[in-house]
């Protein structure tokens, strides 16, 4: 148990009428980087929500860092990063840091927070912007505070949720070298999410999705030998297809059980 960082079974998630995630059974090995892969829609943000504990309505088995999702003492051990990353942006990047330390850490002494929130920034190479008030940064650059945010207190394991979308190409590589930085370097746990297949070679292990299932749970180079394809995004393809197949050939031998 204590491998892995998030394990579940049967998980299974209602959201209005709809139900959105379907018995996924899946584990996230820890200190690793696992990809969450799937078209919009699927149900990336819905299983990202539920591993951090803001998802109603999740029933199933679903551990996170040997404890239920949810669990209080969770919080301090998980660091989320919604797929609309809030920084204010009338505050600097430090005061930013600062204000979201204080309320993680209540009571924590002004200079703890202060060299915490410097710590953080150092991390992700915005020491320099420091001082600079967040609505006057790149797009990129209030991504890597959000990111800054929830590497506060240190956590286990970051969710994050398409952090690199809308990046430039030489952005999104260098965020995915901060991620493999933070994995070696403190042994945390990361689960990102991507729309955008190519952004699967860039992990350690990959969770498929589609339409609320889990198509494959496995390492890039297993999942493309498997299939035998060269490149991710050809394997998820001929999994949709092979799944397809199954679903066609269920139907017919259905039909053919009814008209028997
Ligand atoms: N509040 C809601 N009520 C009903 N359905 C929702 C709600 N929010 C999202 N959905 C549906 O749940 C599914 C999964 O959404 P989401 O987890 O956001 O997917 P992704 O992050 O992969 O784009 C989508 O089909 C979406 O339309
Ligand atoms: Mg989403």
């Amino acid at each position: 148990m204590m491998n892995y960082a998030v394990q579940a079974d049967g998980l299974t998630v209602a959201r209005g009428p709809r139900t959105v995630l379907r018995h996924l059974r899946f584990t996230v090995p820890r200190g690793q980087i696992t990809g969450l892969l799937g078209p919009s829609g699927c149900g990336k943000s819905t299983l990202m929500r539920s591993i951090v504990g803001t998802q109603a309505k999740v029933t199933g088995t679903l551990n996170v860092l040997g404890h239920p999702a949810g669990h209080p003492t969770l919080r301090s051990r998980i660091g989320y990063v919604t797929q609309a990353p809030s920084v204010y942006d009338d505050l600097t990047v430090r005061q930013n840091l600062e204000y979201f330390a204080a309320i993680l850490a209540p009571g924590r002494p002004a200079a703890d927070r202060r060299h915490e929130a410097d710590r953080v920034l150092a991390d992700v190479d915005l020491t320099s912007h420091a001082d600079a008030l967040a609505g006057n940064l790149s797009g990129g650059q209030r991504g890597r505070v959000s990111l800054a945010v929830a590497l506060l207190g240190t956590p286990e394991l970051l969710v994050l949720d398409e952090p690199t979308v809308g990046l430039d190409p030489v952005l999104r590589r260098d965020l995915w070298t901060l991620f493999h930085d933070i994995a070696a370097t403190r042994g945390a746990t990361l689960l990102v999410s991507s729309h955008v297949m190519d952004e699967a070679e860039r992990c350690h292990r990959l969770l498929l999705m589609r339409e609320g299932e889990i198509l494959a749970d496995d390492t890039p180079d297993a999942l493309r030998t498997r299939t035998g394809t060269d490149t991710v995004e050809a394997a998820f393809l001929r999994l949709v297809d092979e799944a397809a197949a199954a679903h066609r050939t269920q139907q017919t031998t259905r039909a053919q059980e009814t008209t028997r």
